[in-house]
């Protein structure tokens, strides 16, 4: 364990990291920071802008998560790059769709899925494949107050982020003994590009949604970065199957 009286900002130092969705945003920041604090990282992203990420220690990977294989290759390329792997984060998300669930199409739904469940779950299963040797790990997945709450039009969403909720918890539960810690970040709206495709001023739109929080704002990508950073560390040891919230009070209020 830790001594928690001399942990300093950079417990993350010497570990090796994967985070998906890395080109932009919440990823993004994430990526940086760990780096910042001396982990090395894989940077993972559909998006090739990943690769102006790239320096000594942070390795961009661009690659569609959601595609068979890739969780196998990303989580290679961290072992054959640093040795191991002790983080992974699932950050890369999607709400691409703006429909009634009466609109929707399977192909919409599956998307959805896809990328922001099924890759978390291929992602997991093959790097606590490599964790399981060094008996300990850390995975750190992006969820949502709509991992709990609803709005009309983006039930896929939704439903995605339930089903990472309770991946998070039924994954925790299966490898602590293994000594691989299992968590979740609830955000709340963050200042991102996340919803470019809905609408014409995505960041302008997460801004002054984000206003309807008891803390009166949407997040700016690194304050949820620092969230995750410390999940991620030795010093969040007894965090097993948590879903914290980081979300500006949203799933507090009653209005
Ligand atoms: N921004 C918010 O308000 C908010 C709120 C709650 C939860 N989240 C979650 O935070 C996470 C990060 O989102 P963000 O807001 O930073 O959005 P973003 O769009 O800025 O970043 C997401 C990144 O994921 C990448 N990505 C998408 N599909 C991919 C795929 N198939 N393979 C690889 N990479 C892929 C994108 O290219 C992008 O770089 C998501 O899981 C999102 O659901 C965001």
């Amino acid at each position: 364990m830790t001594d928690i009286k001399h942990s300093t900002p950079n417990e993350v130092a010497g570990k090796v990291a994967l985070v998906t969705g890395a080109a932009s945003g919440i990823g993004k920041a994430i990526a940086l920071l760990l780096h910042a604090r001396g982990a090395k990282v894989i940077a993972e992203d559909i998006n090739p802008d990943v690769e102006a990420l790239a320096r000594p220690g942070l390795v961009p990977l661009v690659a569609d998560i959601a595609k068979d294989g890739a969780a196998e290759r990303a989580v290679a390329l961290a072992v054959e790059q640093f040795g191991r792997l002790d983080i992974l984060v699932n950050n890369a998300g999607i709400i691409i769709i703006n429909k009634l669930v009466i609109d929707m199409t399977r192909e919409d739904w599956e998307r959805i899925q896809a990328v922001n469940a099924t890759a978390a779950f291929l992602h997991s299963r093959e790097a606590v494949k490599a964790m399981m040797p060094n008996k300990s790990g850390s995975i750190v997945n992006i969820a949502s107050y709509a991992s709990y709450f609803a709005f009309p039009t983006i039930a896929a969403y939704t439903a995605s982020k339930g089903a990472l909720a309770q991946l998070t918890r039924t994954l925790a539960l299966e490898v602590i003994g293994h000594g691989i810690r299992v968590n979740a970040v609830g955000v709340g709206d963050v200042v991102t590009n996340i919803l470019n495709h809905v609408v014409d001023d995505g960041p302008a739109f997460l801004a002054q949604h984000g206003e309807a929080a008891p803390i009166g704002r949407a997040a700016q990508p690194e304050e949820i970065a620092e969230v995750v950073a410390f999940i991620a560390s030795d010093r969040a040891s007894f965090m097993v199957g948590s879903v914290v919230m980081a979300d500006g009070g949203m799933t507090v209020t009653a209005g």
